[in-house]
């Protein structure tokens, strides 16, 4: 079966396509290369020894995306095309809007033009928004986001939704993707992000290598056990084996309809100060850190309650925390300049 996926060539996309290609998916990659290397699949393709198609192009170009569907017989997408940057998404929110849910909207109308119904979308924990108490169950309703990012990932969920009660063929998963952390265990792919890191383990891991003289601890006055944010971080190739999982399960459910999401996570909320420790006994070396004041918008802790993807997904989260540091750890080490170097 070939699989569309939109973003592959990004730090979530290059590892799922990695893993569909070791579960015997064909794989064709259409990203926009706004935020990644074509460097990221051409290692993929050495690590699985097979080919990756790719298609450079914007989901906001319906023209392209359409001959895309013409020359491929495509059996189902996966949507990680997006941009993500919670802070940056506040400064130019309708950069965001545009191409988060514009973008989707234009995939979604000509995956419709072309009869392709499966679709699974990279939503995030971000939609259970400030409004419900952790962990975090599919259940809850969609909460609001403190970002337009956040926003507009609901957003999305919610066309889905309309989508699939318009379209008795509409086939949807939302993936909610809780804090993916880590890397490919060869070191070859990894997170890759330009300029000054947003997230906590890329930046910690550039103060490791050197390139940043210390890592910023935002807030230690949380009412969590240690004063800092828990998070349920999770390794990015368990998340990548969760698509294939999802992708397996709407082949196992030939007379499924409509939209389903899953959290994916580990179920377990680990602290900033943990992460610190963790990372430090994965490298043998002291992480300098300072306590800086809050970080806007960030909620105190919040995990997955993963019951629903464990169970029907036959998913679980299998690598622990110092694989996830050591992973990532191999992979800034070895390179420590990205796909750049
Ligand atoms: P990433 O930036 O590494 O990957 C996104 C990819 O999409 C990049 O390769 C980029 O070039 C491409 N892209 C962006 N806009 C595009 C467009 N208009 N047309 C074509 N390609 C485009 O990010 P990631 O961390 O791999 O995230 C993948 C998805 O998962 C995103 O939708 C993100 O919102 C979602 N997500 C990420 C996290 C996380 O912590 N990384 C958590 C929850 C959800
Ligand atoms: C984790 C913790 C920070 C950097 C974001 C998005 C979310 C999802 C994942 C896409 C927090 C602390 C961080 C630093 C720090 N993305 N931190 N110093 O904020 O949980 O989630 O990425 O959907 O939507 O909001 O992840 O890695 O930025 O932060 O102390 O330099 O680390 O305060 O507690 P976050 P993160």
């Amino acid at each position: 079966m070939k699989v569309l996926v939109t973003g592959g060539a990004g730090y979530i996309g290059s590892h799922t396509v990695l893993s569909l290609l070791e579960n015997n998916y064909e794989v064709i990659v259409y990203d926009s290369l706004v935020n990644s290397s074509i460097e990221s699949l051409n290692r993929v393709e050495k690590l699985t020894g097979k080919k990756v198609e790719f298609i450079e192009g914007d989901i906001c170009d319906k023209d392209k995306l359409s001959e895309v569907f013409e020359q491929f017989t495509i059996g189902a997408v996966i949507h990680f095309a997006a941009l993500k940057a919670v802070g940056e998404s506040a400064k130019i929110p309708l950069s965001y809007y545009q191409n988060n849910v514009y973008g989707t909207v234009c995939l979604l109308e000509v995956m419709e033009h072309n009869n392709v119904h499966d679709f699974i979308f990279s939503s995030s924990a971000t939609v259970y928004g400030e409004e419900n108490d952790v962990p975090y169950v599919e259940t809850m309703k969609l909460g609001t986001p403190s970002s337009p990012y956040g926003a507009s990932k609901v957003m999305v969920e919610r066309v889905l939704n309309d989508l699939a009660l318009s379209d008795s063929n509409f086939r949807g998963v939302s993936l909610r993707y809780f804090n993916p952390i880590g890397a490919h265990e060869s070191g070859q792919i990894g997170e890759d992000p330009k300029g000054i890191p947003n997230n906590l383990l890329p930046y910690v891991a550039q103060v490791a290598v050197g390139k940043r003289e210390k890592l910023s601890i935002f807030g230690d006055d949380y009412p969590t056990q240690d004063g800092s944010c828990e998070r349920d971080y999770l390794h990015v190739m368990d998340l990548a084996q969760g698509h294939v999982a999802a992708l397996d399960w709407l082949n196992r459910h030939n007379d499924f309809t409509g939209v389903e999401a899953f959290n994916l996570g580990t179920g377990n909320g680990v602290s900033v100060f943990a992460i610190v420790k963790a990372f430090e006994k994965a490298i043998d070396k002291t992480i300098p850190f300072e306590v800086s004041p809050r970080r806007a918008g960030d909620l105190p802790a919040f995990w997955a309650n993963a019951t629903k993807a464990n169970e029907q997904l036959n998913w679980h989260a299998e690598r622990n925390l110092t694989q996830m540091m050591s992973d990532t750890w191999r992979w800034q080490s070895s390179n420590p300049n990205g796909y750049l170097a």
